[in-house]
């Protein structure tokens, strides 16, 4: 289990039926085991704890960054099957879509009234976003989606969010949103806490953060022989003795890491059986742990692939049900502010 302190840890224990958790993913490609070790077990795990799973397909959250989504509803259902394969439930947890859900997004006019433009323009990760992007204007959504993310968690009141450390400007922005909406209107939402994963970044073969968009990821539903390929192109060096030393040798150190959250060993351990056999002999020990580690899951994902059916009702019962819990939420909040 990897959440932010052993309290939260002990209350989830002892009352699970008390929380909610919220968190999703922008249908962007396919997930990478970055993200499985970064938050997938994370969630599965807090489903087994018997937690509320509220998963969603951040549909509108793409176009922050593009003029239009390509293929939305194939990405949608790609992102269903990945969760579905590293284990949430569809019996027991809602997968829904931004874009499916009316009542959501309506959230995001009350909600935007209760953030200034300065604190919008503050949040460090959309700069960092705004930088990274290479466009020469800044649309609306992209100033806004914080905003709309807090919609995300809000109109389930979920009090957990499963996050990385890049999003916590984000639940920042959400308990802002809900505790001046409670100050203002009366007491509708909780103020939701991150549940950090205490998994380390995640390295890409190129030693940098394992990422969809810096063409460095393994995803998830690779085959063998693409893991091995992706995993044999990873950039190291050619000091032959092997050493975990993330700083100066992050290809090395990004292997390792991979390696010993697969073995559930240390990187150092890895290291040292390594010794001076140089970085095949690295590469050959990742690339069977990895297929090994993944060969359920990803058996798992090809039958769940074959049908598309399936996949889409899931998406549309998640659908039925966030709507269900969105219209009620939203009738809550115009009754608190008067519009009724
Ligand atoms: N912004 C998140 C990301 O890029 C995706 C996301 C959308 C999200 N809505 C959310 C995460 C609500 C947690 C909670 O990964």
């Amino acid at each position: 289990m990897t959440t932010a302190d052993l309290t939260t840890t002990d209350r989830i224990r002892r009352n699970p039926g008390h929380h909610r958790v919220l968190t999703g993913d922008r249908p962007t490609g396919p997930l990478h085991l970055g993200h499985y070790f970064g938050t997938l077990q994370n969630r599965v795990e807090l489903q087994r704890l018997g937690v509320e799973l509220f998963v969603v397909v951040a549909d509108y959250q793409v176009l922050t960054d593009r003029d239009r989504a390509d293929n939305p509803a194939e990405h949608a259902e790609n992102l269903v099957l990945d969760y579905l394969a590293a284990g949430i439930d569809p019996d027991r947890a809602t997968v829904f879509a931004h874009s499916a859900v009316p009542a959501l997004n309506q959230l995001l006019l009350p909600f935007l009234s209760l953030v200034s433009v300065a604190e919008l323009g503050r949040n460090p990760t959309v700069k960092d976003e705004i930088a990274h992007s290479g466009r020469s204007t800044v649309s609306g959504l992209m100033f806004t989606y914080p905003v709309h993310q807090a919609a995300d968690i809000l109109f389930c009141k979920a009090d957990l969010v499963p996050i990385g450390q890049d999003q916590i400007p984000h639940l920042e922005t959400t308990r802002t949103v809900a505790r001046r909406f409670n100050e203002r209107y009366g007491p509708v939402f909780p103020q939701p806490e991150a549940l950090l994963s205490t998994a380390p970044l995640l390295l890409g073969t190129d030693g940098g953060k394992m990422s969809k968009s810096r063409g460095n990821a393994v995803p998830l539903g690779a085959t063998e022989d693409d893991t091995a390929r992706l995993l044999r192109a990873a950039t190291t060096d050619a000091d032959r003795r092997i050493s975990h030393d993330p700083e100066h040798r992050p290809g090395v150190a990004g292997l390792l890491q991979l390696a010993a959250l697969c073995l559930d060993r240390t990187p150092e351990d890895v290291a040292e059986e390594i010794g001076d056999r140089g970085a095949a002999a690295l590469k050959r020990l990742v690339i069977e742990a990895v297929n090994e580690y993944f060969r359920p899951i990803r058996a798992r994902r090809a039958e769940l692939a074959a049908d598309r059916g399936f996949l889409r009702d899931v998406l549309h019962n998640g659908n039925e049900h966030a709507n269900k819990v969105a219209d009620t939420t939203l009738a809550e909040v115009r009754e608190a502010m008067g519009t009724v």
